[in-house]
């Protein structure tokens, strides 16, 4: 039984936290794992051209993770089959719970390339990496994440052809490519995707993403819109204890948590990130209490941890 079903078996519903480049990163996960962990991570997207070049070095880390972070799935993106068969080859020997392969992404610098959600408008090169995928994957579960169509919704068209490829896992962000955020998520679209899936393809788990914001959100969703689970991201960045349903974190705690993000940075990170891609991190913590704001404003003007850590 793969993890996915694994974790609808013992829970019912999957909770998720969105893959997010520069974002969730292995430091920030393990940072969850403490003060609120969703039921599945995946890491941020990594680049299959990227890895089969000289520039392995320098992408790697995308995938990089610990035990705790378990169960975790890799995603991976690019439009070279050969390279997607390739890193597949590789990286099993990691032990990832899933590889993922990233449909949906709508940054205008991949998409001019025909990569991520560009993907959308070629599905025999969809099907293409999808064999090559799954030709090295040996049993590790093989998912998709993408949208709802790349310049319009064509969610009968593009869910039948993805539900026909026995994929283990479909992720739907509810927005087609063009709209990048600009609009809300389309929730009755991703039913849609559940009705298609019962009927072509019953054994795909289904996850909903788009505008979620809380647990609470994620459950009423789960039984309005019938999704095995919820995947959420950007409300990670307004609450990171939101997998906890805790509110009301005070300062204290914050400060602590902000503390040991930093701490762990310094341990893991080496050189490979600049100290200013932490700054969102102290956005994210150092909030909603009294005097946050005059904190916020301080640290921000920090260029080490150690200057970070002699203020808080
Ligand atoms: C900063 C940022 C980075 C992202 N990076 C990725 C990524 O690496 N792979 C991916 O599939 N989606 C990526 N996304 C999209 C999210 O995974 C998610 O689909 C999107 O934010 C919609 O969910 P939300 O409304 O809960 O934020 C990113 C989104 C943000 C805001």
């Amino acid at each position: 039984m793969n993890i996915y079903k694994k974790i609808l078996e013992e829970k019912g519903k999957i909770s998720a936290l969105a893959p997010m480049e520069d974002v969730t990163d292995t430091v920030f996960r393990q940072v969850l794992c403490d003060i609120g962990k969703p039921d599945l991570f995946f890491t941020e997207f990594m680049s299959t051209d990227g890895f089969m070049s000289k520039g392995r070095d320098k992408v790697i880390h995308r995938l990089e993770f610990t035990d705790i972070e378990r169960p975790v799935t890799f995603q991976l993106w690019g439009n070279n089959p050969d390279n997607y068969a390739q890193t597949v080859k590789d990286i099993v020997k990691y032990n990832p719970d899933g590889i993922d392969i990233n449909i949906g992404c709508s940054v205008r610098s991949v998409l001019s390339h025909g990569h991520c959600s560009a993907l959308i408008k070629e599905p025999e090169l969809v099907e293409e990496i999808i064999k090559a995928v799954r030709s090295e994957s040996q049993d590790v579960p093989v998912s998709v994440k993408t949208r709802l169509g790349y310049d319009e919704i064509i969610t009968d068209e593009w869910f039948s052809f993805l539900l026909k490829r026995n994929l283990d896992l479909i992720t739907v962000h509810g927005r087609i490519s063009k709209d990048g955020y600009s609009t809300p998520a389309n929730w009755e679209e991703i039913e849609k995707v559940v009705r298609l899936r019962n009927e072509i393809s019953p054994n795909t788990v289904i996850l909903g993403n788009g505008d979620v914001n809380s647990l609470n959100q994620a459950d009423e969703y789960i039984s309005k819109y019938d999704v095995d689970g919820v995947m959420v991201g950007r409300g990670i960045l307004q609450n990171p204890w939101l997998f906890s349903r805790r509110e009301n974190i005070g300062k204290d705690e914050r400060i602590d948590v902000l503390k040991k993000h930093l701490k762990l940075f310094d341990k893991v990170s080496e050189d490979r990130k600049p100290f200013y891609s932490q700054r969102k991190y102290m956005k994210m913590y150092i909030s909603n209490f009294d005097g946050a704001s005059e904190l916020r404003s301080e640290l921000m003007k920090c260029n080490t941890v150690e200057e970070v850590l002699s203020i808080v």
